[in-house]
């Protein structure tokens, strides 16, 4: 039976039930067989399954009947969280069509309004649905309400939105065959270079990718023209590197060898059997070999690639697993392209990596994938973005504040324009939030059941503990979306830890004036109990703007060299007590070495 072949995504705020509702569509569509269902399937990654969160967008192939039609659909699942947002817009350029769900019991949050206009800008058939319906009576007004903002944002009726609940199942089949209807079927390259030669050749967009030790690199692809089979020379346009293929396949969700062909407007994988993780970029090109080498095609429209705003420099726990680290971070930035790496180096921590994130979350899963994926545990620096420092005549850009050099005019510092969703009363909560986190140019809009809070900040108070305060005042429910903005003129000041006299470097921080002293003797405190005590004293300082903020010595151990000298010996004290001083000016040359890994660990705690 001929098929048909339709692509789409589901896209949504975190949590409001992308994974849940696959779920129900992999059970009507038989793709899972009922013994193997379990939650959230096609969140196959520990550690989304550990945190209940979606990282990775997961593309899976079902197939549907529908009016005696055999449809092939591809369906990509996608993170919600904005910092996996770059995720999302690559599988936009792989498919036709979205659904955009909506918790009923959060309404219309941050990231459903930014995803919805990243599809809408794809140029992608968007079906709306409310989800979660099980949880209200039918005629609910806070369910009808949801809906009605959700027809609004749509610009359609209310009765062209869907009212569904992953959990029990209501209403996904309707859902789904609306989906069919209305995703027209695979569409020729969005923005060919030159239209005229498309159908020409076969090419396919790498729009994701991953390491297999026995596959190589694995491409994931949307197939736009012509055909890829198991045997077929491919190139990459980008890195001009050629290979054989080793097989090709599709989703299922894991992988499924295919013997026809990955044909135009499928979505699958191709095997290529490359090693050299670099030589395979996502945004690239895949493109059949032509006959005798002639004509290379031109390239589909690719990514921009965004640009990492977030800095955090790791080092290996063990300095022997320096290669593993690389290797580590080679082999997931292939997963995740919007990792930025290059080398860095510490005095105490030896060799490493300065990385490049979207944003917090984006750095913590990242470390711990590095540890889960790879075995690699690391010791990571704060994280800092990347500020400008005017010296007399020039710009400098630096990210690690031991940087600042020692005479400069101003830093400047990136700002965000943010947007706050809240439940209306919560606004008498987050005044103290305003000033906490240097927010400026506050507007407050109340909109029904919504409150929203835009403002400007610096962006480095965004990715310290903001999040985690907001949904603690909010109990939740609230999210939030930003863009970056401009740089401006900051009154920060750089803080340093001294440990007997030097500079411990990974420790410095920038605190804008009137937290520095409180911030200087927490971190005084912290070290002081976590710092091990040797046979000498150690002072511990926090310095800004030439001035001890804080002080703290750790006792020397005591160790008594004579005590089993009785009598009085005299001369053999002294020489022993001579040994002991000579041994402890040693130490204490080496004593900034004694701040191990595990100490920067404890130290850099949230
Ligand atoms: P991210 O990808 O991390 O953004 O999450 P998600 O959108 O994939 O949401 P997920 O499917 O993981 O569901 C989030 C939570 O909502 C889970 O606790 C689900 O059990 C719950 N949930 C999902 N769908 C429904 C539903 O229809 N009804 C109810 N009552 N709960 C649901």
């Amino acid at each position: 039976m001929p098929f048909q072949i339709r692509n789409f995504v589901i896209i949504a705020h975190v949590d409001h039930g992308k994974s849940t509702f696959a779920d129900r569509l992999l059970e009507i569509t038989a793709t899972i067989p009922g013994r193997k269902m379990r939650e959230q399937y096609l969140d196959q990654m520990e550690l989304e399954r550990e945190r209940g969160i979606t990282i990775k967008m997961a593309p899976v192939r079902m197939s549907y009947v529908m009016d005696g039609v055999e449809y092939l659909l591809h369906l990509i699942d996608t993170p919600g969280h904005s910092d996996f947002s770059y995720e999302v817009s690559r599988a936009l350029v792989a498919v036709e069509g979205a659904v955009l769900l909506v918790d009923a019991t959060q309404g219309i949050q941050a990231q459903t309004l930014a995803n919805f206009r990243s599809a809408k800008k794809a140029g992608l058939e968007i079906v709306g649905a409310i989800n979660k319906v099980d949880l209200f009576e039918e005629d609910d007004p806070r369910l009808l309400k949801s809906r009605e903002g959700l027809a609004k944002l749509l610009e359609c009726q209310e009765y062209e939105i869907f009212l569904v609940s992953g959990k029990t199942g209501k209403g996904v089949k309707e859902l789904l065959e609306a989906i069919i209807r209305k995703t027209p079927p695979p569409q020729p390259p969005p923005i060919a270079i030159n239209t005229k030669d498309s159908g020409k050749h076969s090419r396919g967009l790498i729009f994701d990718s991953f390491y297999d030790d026995h596959k190589g690199v694995v491409a994931s692809v949307r197939v736009f023209d012509g055909s890829f089979d198991g045997r077929s020379t491919v190139y990459l346009l980008g890195t001009g590197t050629e290979a054989h293929i080793k097989e090709v396949g599709y989703f299922a969700p894991e992988l499924k060898k295919l013997s026809t062909p990955l044909e135009a407007g499928m979505i699958g994988y191709i095997a290529t059997g490359i090693r050299n993780p670099e030589a395979v970029r996502i945004g690239d090109t895949i493109a059949v070999m032509p006959q005798g080498r002639s004509e290379i095609p031109p390239p589909l429209h690719g990514y921009q690639e965004p640009n990492p705003v977030v800095f955090v420099s790791f080092y290996p726990e063990e300095s022997d697993d320096f290669e593993s680290l690389e290797k580590g971070l080679q082999k997931l930035k292939l997963n995740d392209s919007a990792l930025s790496i290059t080398p860095d180096q510490n005095e105490l921590l030896g060799r490493g990596f300065k990385v490049g994130f979207l944003g917090r979350l984006h750095f913590e899963i990242t470390a711990d994938r590095l540890r889960q994926e790879f075995g690699v545990a690391t010791v990571n620096t704060f994280p800092s973005v990347l500020y400008r420092i005017r010296t007399k005549g020039a710009w400098a850009e630096i990210v690690k504040p031991e940087d600042l050099p020692e005479s400069y005019e101003e830093i400047w510092e990136p700002m965000v324009r943010i947007s706050i969703f809240l439940p209306p009363p919560d606004l008498a909560n987050i005044f103290h939030l305003y000033q906490r986190f240097r927010m400026v140019d506050i507007e407050t809009r109340t909109a029904g059941d919504r409150a929203e809070v835009t403002a400007r900040m610096p962006l480095a108070e965004l990715i310290s503990d903001f999040d985690d305060q907001l949904k603690s005042i909010t109990a939740g429910f609230s999210s939030f979306s930003y863009e970056l903005g401009e740089y401006e003129k900051t009154d920060i000041v750089r803080m340093d830890v001294l440990v007997s006299g030097n500079l411990v470097p990974g420790l410095s921080r920038f605190f804008p004036k009137g937290t520095y002293e409180k911030e200087g003797r927490k971190m005084i405190e912290r070290l002081k109990k976590v710092l091990p005590r040797q046979q000498f004293a150690q002072p511990i300082q926090a310095i800004a703007q030439n001035k001890v903020i804080a002080r703290e010595d750790i006792p020397a151990l005591r160790k008594d060299v004579t005590g089993y000298l009785y009598g009085g010996d005299r001369t053999r004290k002294m020489k022993l007590w001579k040994k002991q001083q000579r041994g402890k000016k040693r130490l204490k040359e080496r004593s900034e070495a004694k701040i191990t890994p595990e100490v920067f660990r404890e130290l850099l705690k949230k």
